[in-house]
């Protein structure tokens, strides 16, 4: 459920055409709607009402300033993989307090800022990582607070790509050896080893290997335990996954239902990293008709949008749907064409969209690519020397330019050419 309807036959987000947004800001442009947000946070949460829970955003999948304050708002935290996002997420105004912190690769200037911010819990995914961030905890004169993000071994049945939680990935540490790292932890001064993490993967939109992987952690919490290991934290992980086209994966409802019932008795505060299922639809990604060229194998539509500004259609050959802004005025049904939607970028993987059957357009004509919301812009880039899109946040019938199409002096900020360049 989200908020970009037709009006007539014109697109809306929430009370605001689309179309009067690309006319003030340009496009290629990001249109968030804080209304679907807002709703997909509060259905996300509400069956964890009864139960110690914190929802840490994984912000990665959108990670704008004005979002993280949407969720921050309604009581969430942030789930970080890097500096750069610990930086974004205390920018915003999130309580380190919400913040945890995973990926297999922390540096140890991160591990400080980290330490120095006092985030929750760090999610640590090896024996190395975990001595070194004792050592920088130590140095600092701190206590961190660790899970280990344990390697359940479940197939997540996703895209190879996003699957994270089979022993061939490069995510966690294998339930059985986890038993020896947390002794290790146990025994230092500057770690505390306080949870159990895992993340299986991402578009899940099955719930058994979510189920497999909980009780896994279960038995290992128990086991822990039993060992005067105090857990008082079990983090789950993101991955619910969301319809693009027709995928059918379970509601946020029937996942949590399915949740609780596991975690209910364990007597921990579950920490759940939603991602995708949060901003996936709530954002979209409009761009412009260009030109149309018509080989005689192929008919391409060229738009002023490429796989810099959403990468997942050439990476993942992930769908997303495409809806026109403005519907057909002409009167009656639109003629249909099978069509590539393809960017200006000079690589034949270039598309949004193969062939697929769309309405007839015509240069000037505005397109939405719909479900851009999570891992659109964050995962853009300026490839080719494109200036990154603009984004935009609507709440109700006004939008807030959230960050501004990049400039070309963007483009070149802090390169030099050295003085000895002949
Ligand atoms: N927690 C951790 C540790 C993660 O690595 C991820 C995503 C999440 C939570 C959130 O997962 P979600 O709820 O969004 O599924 N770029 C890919 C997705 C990569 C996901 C990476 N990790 C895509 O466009 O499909």
């Amino acid at each position: 459920m989200h908020h970009f309807h037709y009006v007539d036959e014109e697109l809306y987000c929430e009370n605001v055409p689309v179309g009067r947004i690309c006319e003030d800001v340009g496009t290629p442009v990001y249109v968030y709607s804080r209304e679907t947000l807002v709703r997909h946070f509060r259905k996300f949460e509400e069956p964890f009402a009864d139960l110690n829970h914190l929802i840490c955003y994984s912000m990665k999948a959108c990670s704008n300033l004005a979002i993280l304050h949407v969720f921050c708002g309604l009581g969430g935290g942030v789930d970080i993989v890097s500096g750069g996002e610990l930086y974004r997420a205390l920018k915003a105004g999130v309580p380190p307090s919400r913040i945890v912190y995973s990926g297999v690769g922390k540096k140890a200037a991160e591990m400080d800022e980290a330490l120095e911010a006092d985030i929750l819990l760090f999610n640590v995914e090896s024996e190395e990582e975990v001595e070194l961030l004792a050592q920088r905890a130590g140095t600092l004169g701190k206590k961190a607070r660790i899970a280990v993000r344990v390697n359940p071994d479940v197939d997540p049945r996703t895209h190879p790509y996003i699957s994270t939680g089979l022993k061939r990935n490069k995510f966690g540490i294998e339930v059985e050896r986890s038993l020896d790292l947390y002794r290790r932890a146990g025994s230092m001064e500057s770690l505390e080893p306080v949870g159990v993490d895992c993340h299986i993967g991402s578009q899940l939109t099955d719930l058994s290997p979510f189920m497999e992987a909980v009780d896994r952690l279960g038995e290992l919490i128990g086991a822990l335990r039993s060992e005067g290991i105090n857990i008082r934290y079990l983090d789950i992980g993101g991955g619910l996954g969301i319809p693009y086209d027709q995928e059918e994966p379970p509601s946020p409802a029937d996942y949590g239902q399915a949740v609780i019932e596991r975690v209910r008795d364990m007597g921990v505060t579950l920490i759940l990293e939603p991602g995708r299922v949060l901003v996936g639809n709530a954002g979209i990604l409009v761009t412009r008709v260009l030109y149309q060229k018509r080989g005689t194998l192929k008919h391409f539509v060229i738009v002023d949008a490429a796989m810099n500004d959403l990468m997942r259609p050439v990476l993942y050959k992930a769908y997303h749907g495409i809806w026109r802004v403005l519907q057909d005025g002409r009167g009656g049904e639109p003629r249909k064409v099978i069509a590539d939607v393809v960017g200006p970028i000079c690589e034949s993987g270039d598309f949004l969209a193969q062939d697929r059957e769309l309405d007839e357009m015509r240069s000037g004509d505005l397109l939405a690519l719909m479900s851009a919301g999570a891992y659109g812009f964050s995962m853009s880039s300026n490839y080719n020397s494109r200036p990154r899109a603009a984004e935009v946040l609507v709440v109700g019938d006004e939008y807030f330019v959230v960050r501004e199409r990049e400039t070309y002096e963007d483009l070149i900020r802090g390169e030099r050419i050295p003085d000895k360049t002949p």
